[in-house]
Parts: C-alpha cells; structure tokens; sequence
C-alpha cells in the first residue's frame, strides 16, 4: 500500500509536540527511573563507546545522548520534539556535546557516512515509512557501522499494558484497536516484520533478540504514588482524561484495586518485554 509518509509523520511530529511531549518533559525523571533496566539492556550492547560518533535516533529529552557524551562518545541527538528538544537541551552545560537537532530522521540531510553507530531507545517504531526512515538514517553511518535498538514487545507481553487494560475494561479502551503495526509504541511488536524492514533498508547481519525486565512507577514510594504516575503517563491516562471526573476516579480506584498484585517492597512494578535488535550497514 502506498502511504502518504509526510501526512502521517506529521501526525507523530504533532502528536510528539503535544500532550504527550509535554508529559515525557514533565516526567523524564520518573520514566528515566521506570526504564533503568531496559536502558541498562541498551547500553551494554553498545558497550565501550569512547570516541565513537553516534546518532541517537528519537533522544527525547537526551537521556542516552548524555550518557553516551558521559562515556566520551560524540553524539547527535536528532528529534522531532521542540518540547523534549528543549528539556535535553537546557540540561546542556559548556559544550556542543550532545549536539540535538530538531529533524525528522525519515528525510533529514544527514552527512553520508558520518556516524560509527546509530542507537536508540524507544525512538523507532512512530515512522509511517519505516523503510525510507532506516535508509536515511543507514546512509548516515559509516561502511560496517552498527545499529542498536530497543523497542516494545506486543501490549500482550507487557503487563503494564495488560493491567491497565483489565482495570479499565468497560469504562475506557486501554489499547487502541487499531492495527498493531500502525506507527506507535508497539510497531515493532512483531521480530520478522522488524527484520524484513531492516533487510530492505539495506542493513545485514540482523539480531533481534527479547528480554524481559522490571518497570517502575514511583519506584520504594508506595501504591498510591505508583497508580498516581500511571495514571499520569502512557495509555492510562490518554484514557482517564476522556472520562467525565466521577468516571476517572472510578478508573483510579479500579486502577488501585489491581495494582496491589504489583506491589514489592513499596514498588510498584511490573514485567516489561522489549525486542533487542542489532544491525549492521
Ligand atoms: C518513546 S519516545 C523515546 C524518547 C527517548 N529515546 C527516551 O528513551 O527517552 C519517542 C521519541 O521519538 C521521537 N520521534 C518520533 N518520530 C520521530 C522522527 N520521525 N524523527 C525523529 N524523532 C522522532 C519522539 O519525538 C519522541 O521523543
């Protein structure tokens, strides 16, 4: 099917700019937390990265991107968030290092053959053109240069996902009916679709590997404080918000009700699924 790839990034572009920007910036310190584990995934596949020029694809409010220019790599930071833009870059302190950018990385004019590796967390299943988006950035990196990312497994295998569907069955839709592979968080639900996307971006030698870890909400602070920031961030509260207030409450008592099962030593957590994927140009 033939898709009119700029229509559809422009939804994502303002779909990034919007409401959902605005909570990744208000709450990057909480979702940094709620993803140590998975970035932890991420960063020992990257390894030794020490003078290395790296593309950081989708680097919101730059959580990688520092961590990476902390570890003595160059790092470009591309996208397409003025908000999270903004965050990652008023933590700048004296140099160009990480250098953010705001662009779409489906057709941005990379220099050719600039970057020794191209990474990213969570930053790669909201392209319309998955295809031309990985060309684009495959022409970026250097002959034999490495790509290295994660991203989510099907709603199914995250429970997080899963326990707010069950909660608010009847009075919200957790997940969106859709097709799973339309651009968003669970894109890259399925591996052979990932490698078929890659194969024909160019790349070779591809890996895709699962892992399963721990999230957080409001990590040793309790029930109520994890519910709150579940209520407040990803599919909960897309979904809260559409209720009228004495529905919402409902939500958050129901919400309440099953995240007891979740709880570990004051913790709110949860199982999380994500796909490893590596590559090569
Ligand atoms: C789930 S967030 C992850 C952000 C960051 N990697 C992190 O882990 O904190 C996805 C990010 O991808 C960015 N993004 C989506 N489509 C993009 C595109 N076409 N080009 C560049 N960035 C894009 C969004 O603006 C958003 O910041």
């Amino acid at each position: 099917m033939q898709h009119d790839n700029m229509e559809e990034n422009q939804k994502q572009i303002a779909y990034w700019n919007g409401e959902v920007g605005k909570k990744w910036d208000e709450y990057h310190h909480e979702i940094d937390e709620m993803l140590g584990e998975f970035s932890q995934i991420l960063l020992d596949e990257i390894g030794d990265c020490g003078g290395k020029s790296i593309l950081d694809i989708g680097c919101g409010a730059g959580t990688i991107s520092y961590l990476l220019a902390k570890n003595g790599a160059n790092v470009f930071g591309a996208d397409v968030s003025k908000t999270l833009l903004a965050n990652a870059q008023s933590q700048q302190s004296n140099n160009s290092n990480p250098n953010f950018r705001l662009c779409d990385v489906t057709d941005y004019g990379f220099t050719p053959n600039e970057f020794d590796l191209a990474v990213s967390r969570f930053g790669v299943m909201f392209f319309d053109d998955s295809v031309k988006s990985f060309k684009n950035i495959r022409k970026s990196m250097k002959p034999n240069a490495r790509l290295v990312f994660i991203a989510w497994q099907s709603p199914q295998e995250n429970e997080w996902i899963m326990v707010t569907k069950n909660a608010l069955h009847g009075i919200a839709e957790a997940i969106s009916a859709n097709n799973p592979d339309a651009p968003g968080a669970f894109a890259f639900n399925n591996p052979e679709r990932v490698h078929a996307i890659l194969t024909d971006a160019g790349f070779r030698n591809i890996e895709i590997t699962g892992h399963e870890r721990n999230l957080y909400y409001n990590k040793g602070k309790g029930l109520n404080a994890g519910v709150s920031l579940l209520a407040k961030i990803g599919p909960a509260s897309r979904n809260l918000a559409t209720l009228p207030l004495e529905q919402q409450k409902v939500g958050i008592l129901r919400l309440t009700e099953a995240c007891k099962n979740y709880l570990k030593n004051e913790s709110l957590c949860f199982k999380g699924k994500i796909w490893l994927v590596c590559a090569e140009k």
